[in-house]
Order: C-alpha cells, then structure tokens, then sequence
C-alpha cells in the first residue's frame, strides 16, 4: 500500500497547470468503440492517471489497440471483436458501465458485471438500463452478468427520473448510430456531457441540446475518427484552490474554463476566500476563513459533490458553524471520521454534515476512503500541526496526477512512501 507523508504548516505558493478532465475522459475513451473507420482516434490532454490506465486495458480486452505518449492517446478500433469484459476489470471502475451504450451501437451485444469504483454509496444503474431498453435492447441477467443484446437500435422518447451524469452519457453514444431520432428529457448538464456531445459531432454524430436539460439526437449510419482535446478538470482545479485557501497560501490554477467552477468559485468567496479570475486562470489570495450556512451538493450547475470533503476540509478551518447537505449520493461522508482523528468537529445526521470551524487540525493517521476524500485528508494535513500519515493514497492516484508532486511544486512537504507490514518506510533523505 502507498501513503503520502504530510508535514502541515507551509503555506502554497505558486501556480498548477490543470490537465484534462478525468470525467471527460473515461467516457469519449467508451465513445472511440463507435469509430468504424481504419484511422486511429487522437485525444489529447489527457491525464496520466489509474482511471485512465483502468480504461485503457478495457477497451484493450475488447480488441482496440491504444497507445499513450506524452499525455495524449492513440485509438485504434480496428479490430474491435470482443463484447464482454472480464469481472476484475469492471469491478475496477464505475464507468466502466459506459461501455454498455457503444457496444450495443457497435456490436448490438454486450456482458458486464456489475461496476465498482469509489465506496460513496449505493449506486444504482437502473437509469442507464431502462434507457438502454427504450433504445430496443434487451437486457437479462445471467449469474451475476448484465447481458444485453438487440437486433438494432431505434431512437426513442426517454425521460430520466434524475439528471444522472453516467446515464445520459451512455445513452448519448447508444443513441448516436440508432435508427431514428432520440430525445433525452431531464439530461444531466454537466460540462462533460457537452464535452462529450462535442466530441461525438466530432466523429460525425449529430448531438444538440448539450447543457441544456434536452438533447435531441439524430441518428446516423457510422461513425468515424477525429482529433479531440479534452476539456479541462473542474475537480482538480477546484481541490488545488482548496489546497492554497486552507493553508493561507496563494495558488492559480491555469488552462481552465473558470466558469465551470462558478458555483465553487461562489461557494468559497461566501467562505471568506480572496480570488482573482484572469484569463483561463483562477487564484486564491490569503483571505479570513468564515462559515457558510448551507454548502448543498447538487447536479451542475449546483456545487459539485466531488468538491464536499475538501470543501467540508476547509471549512474546519472556518469561523463559525457550516451545514453541509449532501444530496447527490447517499453515505458521501466517510471522510468525516477521518477528518475528526485530526480533532476536526464534525457530527452527521442524515445527509447532512455540522461542521464546528475553527478546529486546530492535528496530525493523525487516516485512510483515504475514496478518491475526493482522500485529497480532502491530504488538505487537511497541509494545514495541521505536525505529521499526517494519509493511507491507500491509490484512490487520489485514480484522478489526480503525480497529486505528490504538484503539492510539492507549490511548497507543500508531501511524501510518498510504500507501506510493508503496517509501516510507512521514509526513505532516508526525508527528514520531517
Ligand atoms: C459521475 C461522476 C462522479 C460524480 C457524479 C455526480 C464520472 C466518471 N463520475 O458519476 O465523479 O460524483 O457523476 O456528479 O463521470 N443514480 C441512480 N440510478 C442510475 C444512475 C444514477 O439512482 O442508474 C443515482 C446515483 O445513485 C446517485 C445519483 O444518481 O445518487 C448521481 O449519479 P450519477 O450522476 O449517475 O453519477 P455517476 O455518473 O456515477
């Protein structure tokens, strides 16, 4: 197991380049299954990151041929022949499920076991396959397999109970080579989607109504390569203007779109944090932490609910008394037992999180229960007295890239250490 190594009490300085969304990413990597044509697919911008690797051997076990230099990959479709993932590789990642949608497209059948990913609650995939089925598939399960199959897809009318991110994604690339005209109600409006919708015009599908809650699309016979950057990461920009706001410090986060953090952006200047937006950077300058009285997590344009724990970080830091809801997933909060080892004071009812500000964060020993939580836990220790050991850093190592290094750039004294037998071995030239 990995641990990061953090000594608190250096203020940040300095500014982080932000790379291309994860959530964009593992998608448009489903997307590339719906290119039949004999060039590779390029995506640039993306990042070196687990989820991106976890991806890559899945279409890899489906046929494709990928190839990753200097941040950008090479997709080869080519020889797609496989419709069905091995267990291990599904169970790695949630959106492995996007992988439903363009292969039914492609192959008209597809076997998965059910997704893994990040332990933030039960998360159902009931949307994704009611609306699979609306789109003609027939759907069954076999010992524990989703098995899928239909003699070709035709474009239908669906609705959505909920603006489910994964959901409207899947079906977006179902729907692109169905037969007919799709309409999608009650869509999620996240950036990505319309990343994603941008993406699949670029192969020459026919998506509008991206960020907006209808998409309409239009059916066409094939799809077929392109070059395609993606868009920038809100999350990680949005937990480095964190990082440099809890530890008093001064960050920029460039090549960004600053208005995909408005609601954060918002969120933190109630919180008492100073920041200057220029260009296609944001930075946060030292300002006096206060309480909010309501953070809620909510589907975009909402504040995310992948910025909660480190939000829920930096308001221990805070004046006052702040309410946290979390609405979007159930049992979100696995980190505030962590964040209390570090003499937090943070108590749960439901869904929703007191957080007592003004905490003297100590350094503890805590588990990085999942990927956000564990940036928030790393957060914490920047800003603690003393020595934070934060274990099975592998979930941060899922979305953020080099995390360690970056921190490090900006001033912050992060080490990164194996774990034998329960104990994090320094390596010799660390002296904290
Ligand atoms: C995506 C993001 C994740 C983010 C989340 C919400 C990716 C790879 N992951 O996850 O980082 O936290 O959006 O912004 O893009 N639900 C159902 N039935 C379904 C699908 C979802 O009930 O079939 C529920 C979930 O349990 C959850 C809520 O809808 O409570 C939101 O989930 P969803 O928007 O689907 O999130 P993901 O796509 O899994």
């Amino acid at each position: 197991m990995t641990c990061f190594i953090v000594e608190g009490g250096y203020a940040l300085e300095g500014s982080v380049e932000i790379k291309g969304a994860k959530n964009s990413m593992l998608p448009i990597m489903a997307a590339t299954i719906l290119n039949s044509e004999q060039r590779d697919i390029v995506l640039e911008n993306i990042p070196d990151i687990i989820d991106m690797h976890m991806k890559k051997k899945i279409l890899q076990s489906l046929g494709l041929k990928v190839n990753c230099r200097a941040n950008t990959l090479y997709i080869d479709s080519r020889e797609l022949c496989n419709h069905s993932i091995p267990a291990p590789l599904m169970k790695e990642m949630r959106s492995s499920i996007f992988i439903m949608g363009p292969l039914l497209a492609r192959l008209g059948k597809v076997r998965v076991s059910y997704p893994g990913g990040c332990a933030i609650g039960p998360r159902p995939i009931d949307l994704h396959l009611k609306g699979l089925e609306a789109l003609g598939a027939r759907i069954w399960e076999e010992k524990g397999i989703i098995v899928a199959s239909t003699s070709g897809l035709k474009g239908a009318e669906i609705h959505l109970d909920y603006p489910s991110v994964g959901a409207t994604e899947n079906l977006m690339m179902a729907a692109v080579l169905a037969r007919g005209s799709t309409v999608v109600h009650n869509a999620a409006r996240e950036p990505e989607i319309i990343d994603l919708q941008n993406f699949l015009n670029a192969m020459g599908a026919q998506v509008r109504g991206a960020g907006t809650e209808t998409l309409r699309i239009k059916g066409v016979d094939s799809l077929g390569s392109c070059c395609y950057r993606i868009i920038p990461d809100r999350i990680v920009a949005g937990t480095f203007l964190m990082a440099g706001a809890i530890t008093g410090g001064r960050v920029t986060v460039s090549g960004i779109i600053p208005s995909h953090l408005d609601a954060v952006v918002a969120k933190m200047q109630e919180a008492g944090v100073i920041i200057e937006s220029a260009g296609d950077s944001l930075s946060v300058l030292n300002g006096r932490l206060k309480a909010v009285e309501t953070l809620r997590t909510l589907p975009y344009p909402g504040f995310p609910t992948d910025l909660q724990s480190p939000m829920m970080a930096l308001l221990t830091r805070a004046e006052g008394k702040s309410n946290i809801v979390e609405s979007v997933f159930e049992a979100r909060f696995k980190h505030v037992d962590e964040l209390n080892r570090m003499h937090a004071r943070i108590s749960v009812q439901g869904r929703t999180a007191l957080v007592e500000g003004c905490a003297a964060l100590r350094g503890a020993e805590v588990w990085a229960t999942d990927l956000r939580a564990g940036a928030a836990l790393v957060m914490a220790g920047l800003a603690a007295e003393g020595r934070t050991i934060v274990r099975d850093v592998r979930h941060i190592d899922r979305g953020y890239e080099k995390f360690d290094r970056e921190l490090q750039k900006l001033g912050a004294h992060v080490t990164r250490v194996e774990e034998t037998d329960g104990v994090c071995k320094l390596p010799v030239s660390v002296h904290i």
